[in-house]
């Protein structure tokens, strides 16, 4: 495939959902942004003669050939995106698997097992704060009657926001036969770290990771009154909190970030009522990122108690540790030719459904290795590559 003709399809969906101030991307699930990336995707499934089936979940697939009687080969990734984040993490796997059907058609391939096109709903959690959503809700990892009572920052439930969208919020839930139908998953997605310096590759773990709440409760007070002795200031405990999970996570070898933070009332000059932060923690084992949680959360307690505030911790989403299918790793390297093989501390939805299916991951490499910003960027030399690389791995699979 030339870089051109990677590049022309990519540069279609491009301006969807860019937002003019920084170049990142707002395209949150169940909005009518997320409705436009769908609306693409199904235009470009038909133009291929795709056969668009869409789960109670919003989960899309674009089939060639037909999964009725016999499981296929599934590949694609998602279109949500973090907020203010790059274009490729997501509709990078989408538009290569439109792709690498174009590419086996051409080459005169007949697949024997039908093969799928698919683009998972809010797979960044950015909006309902669990991720890999729609993959979670199809294999039954999360109750869909959890799943309709989660909230974005405004209040709006997912049971609401899909039914402004014209989606039923009821059809929500696990879905055995449309998992069936997937035999072998293979998501393709841009690497998010610098660790990868040939154009493809290929994944053997994903780090066990997860999201905590942190909730600090204070006594709000007026900013120019309150003697510092008589303070009761979530705020402290919060900062101190953020600098305990940099800590750990450096000691232990671990990441930890604090992105997201709201602050009540947010007045300048008043002491808060509250403070409710996120914490994002990751590590090669589970034991290690147990070990950095629990640490953190022994000691921003006791931090708490000197500073005379409230503090919860509050598991939202985990995801353990992920050991992709051996064989089938191993079965791709080969088949493209000795592709190096090498973890990633990033989430997908391909974690989730290895607990179900045979499920394998294909890296683009990413120059500069920033992610979750707008400067994420690949080639369109490498991206091509990855599309070659995404049909020889269908081929391999399907024929
Ligand atoms: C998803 O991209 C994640 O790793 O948080
Ligand atoms: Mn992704
Ligand atoms: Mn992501």
């Amino acid at each position: 495939m030339s870089p051109e003709r990677f590049a022309a399809l990519w540069r279609s969906l491009l301006p969807v959902g860019r937002v003019g101030r920084d170049g990142g991307y707002l395209r949150s699930p169940w909005t009518p942004t997320d409705e436009y990336c769908r609306e693409w995707f199904v235009e470009e499934a038909l133009d291929r003669e795709l056969e668009i089936d869409t789960d109670g979940n919003g989960n899309l697939v674009a089939w060639w050939g037909s999964p009725q009687n016999e499981s296929g080969v599934v590949t694609g990734s998602h279109l949500d995106s973090v907020p203010h984040g790059g274009a490729y993490d997501g509709p990078l796997g989408v538009v290569s698997g439109l792709l690498a059907i174009d590419l086996l058609r051409e080459r005169g391939v007949r697949p024997r097992r039908p093969i799928g096109v698919a683009v998972f709903t809010e797979e960044e959690g950015s909006r309902f704060g669990v991720a890999c959503l729609g993959s979670r809700l199809l294999t039954g990892a999360i109750d869909p009657a959890t799943a309709r009572d989660l909230a974005d920052r405004n209040g709006v439930t997912l049971a609401d926001a899909m039914s402004r969208a014209g989606a039923d919020p009821d059809a929500l839930g696990p879905d055995p036969e449309r998992l069936r139908r997937i035999g072998t998953f293979v998501e393709l997605h841009i690497e998010q770290g610098r660790a990868l310096t040939a154009p493809v590759g290929v994944a053997s773990a994903i780090w066990p990771h997860g999201r905590w709440r942190m909730d600090f409760t204070g006594q709000p007070n007026h900013a120019g009154t309150t003697a510092m002795a008589d303070r009761h200031d979530p705020m402290l405990t919060f900062a101190y909190a953020v600098l305990a999970a940099d800590k750990e996570a450096r000691e232990q070898d671990a990441h930890a970030t604090v992105g997201r933070v709201a602050v009540s009332p947010n007045a300048t000059n008043a002491i808060p009522a509250s403070v409710s932060a996120w914490l994002d923690a990751r590590a090669a084992s589970s034991s290690t990122l147990d070990g950095v949680v629990a640490a953190i959360g022994t000691t921003v307690t006791e931090r708490s108690k000197q500073d005379g505030t409230g503090f919860t911790l509050t598991a939202e989403s985990e995801s353990p540790v992920v050991e992709f299918n051996t064989a089938l790793r191993d079965r791709i390297a080969a088949r493209l030719g000795g592709a190096p093989v090498l973890p990633t501390g990033a989430g997908h939805d391909a974690g989730v459904l290895s607990a179900y299916v045979p499920t394998a991951m294909l890296f683009v490499r990413n120059p500069t290795g920033v992610s979750h910003a707008p400067s994420e960027y690949a080639t369109d030399v490498d991206c091509a590559a990855g599309v070659e690389a995404l049909a020889d791995t269908l081929e391999e699979l399907a024929c």
